[in-house]
């Protein structure tokens, strides 16, 4: 049987503490638009708070409800999203925005949410906690953390997540679960920090058994790291009467549906193949960095510097005055300003 004290006492902090951001509700008042808390989940798996505020702002103030997002090019939203990384994302926002408006707007439960394409477990417990109420376990890494030193889980991730969404099942409130998931997250945000948890100031430490042992930055128990891969490509900036050549890139992959420099094929599994798109002499610009979750990459950046220039194949030529406007993702916005620096 779950201790009904740890919501009390979580709740009664987040009256006082809750952030104030602006996909939320107030601690204790009605639930928001679920279109604003689906928005908000989405942006913020893997990106912090301030990252995402600006761009929740921006999309919110372009597309206010589901139906004007479900109606806006694939291609502006995604050159929108530029900038706040991990695209498939963008992707799956646009195909899940469509199927709801659609059906005439959010299905209520965790179930029917997460039948909608593009929605994952995390997103449907915490637009159906958040926005209709119900008593659904929402599990994220600040979560995991707090739940994993409630607990003293010993077990270590990604194993352990079977015994913790059981504890925050266990746990969570019929009253209020949204402002319980987001009381959670704001503890894991503030207080139960990764590193040098700051205990004193815990609502919950009387409960804490990892506290209670002494060691409560030893929880959750990570598995040993697995070193990250070093990749090389090369990128390809060809210029002419002011404007650039940009290309699309498949769906599906890397940075898929994003508008970029052409490149030679580099991928999580493999360097690129080092051919230009098309033969000429090529300057070396320098190289930029850039960490993708599952490698690191050293983009070569080479300008067209002479040669026929003939058909370049598949892509646009974009106004180098307008730069901004092409939505490039990050990798390939710092690949730009390196070569836009060496042309100098
Ligand atoms: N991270 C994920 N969802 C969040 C939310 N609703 N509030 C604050 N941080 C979050």
């Amino acid at each position: 049987m779950a201790n009904p004290i740890i919501a009390e006492k979580l709740l009664g902090w987040y009256d006082v503490h809750a952030r104030r951001l602006p996909w939320r509700a107030p601690p204790g008042a009605p639930p928001p638009d679920p279109y604003r808390v689906w928005l908000s989940e989405v942006m913020l798996q893997q990106t912090t708070v301030a990252a995402v505020i600006p761009y929740f702002k921006a999309f919110t103030a372009r597309w206010s409800t589901i139906e004007a997002l479900a109606a806006a090019p694939e291609e502006a939203i995604m050159a929108a999203w530029a900038g706040l990384g991990y695209y498939s994302r963008a992707r799956n926002l646009v195909a899940c925005a469509r199927a709801v408006a659609a059906q005439g707007g959010f299905p209520g439960t965790e179930a029917d949410l997460r039948a909608l394409p593009g929605l994952g477990a995390y997103t449907a417990a915490a637009v159906a906690a958040i926005a209709f109420g119900e008593r659904a376990a929402v599990v994220d890494a600040n979560v995991e953390r707090v739940v994993s030193r409630l607990y003293a889980i010993d077990a270590p991730l990604p194993g352990a997540r079977n015994p913790i969404r059981e504890r925050v099942a266990a746990i969570t409130p019929a009253k209020r679960p949204g402002d319980f998931a987001q009381a959670m997250m704001d503890m894991g945000a503030t207080i139960c920090t990764a590193r040098e948890p700051r205990c004193l100031l815990c609502p919950l430490a009387d409960e804490c058994c990892a506290r209670d042992a002494g060691d409560p930055a030893r929880y959750p128990v990570k598995p040993p790291k697995k070193a990250r891969p070093e990749r090389v490509g090369n990128c390809w900036w060809i210029e002419g009467d002011e404007h650039v050549f940009l290309v699309r890139r498949p769906g599906e992959g890397m940075l898929g549906g994003m508008r970029a420099l052409p490149d030679d094929g580099w991928n999580a599994a493999r360097d690129g193949h080092g051919e230009p798109p098309i033969p000429g002499e090529w300057r070396h610009c320098g190289s930029v960095r850039h960490s993708f979750t599952h490698f690191h990459l050293t983009l070569h950046v080479h300008a067209f510097a002479e040669g026929p220039m003939g058909a370049v194949g598949n892509g646009e030529w974009w106004p180098l005055d307008d730069l901004d406007g092409a939505g490039l993702p990050t990798l390939f916005a710092k690949a730009a300003r390196r070569a836009l620096a060496a042309g100098d």
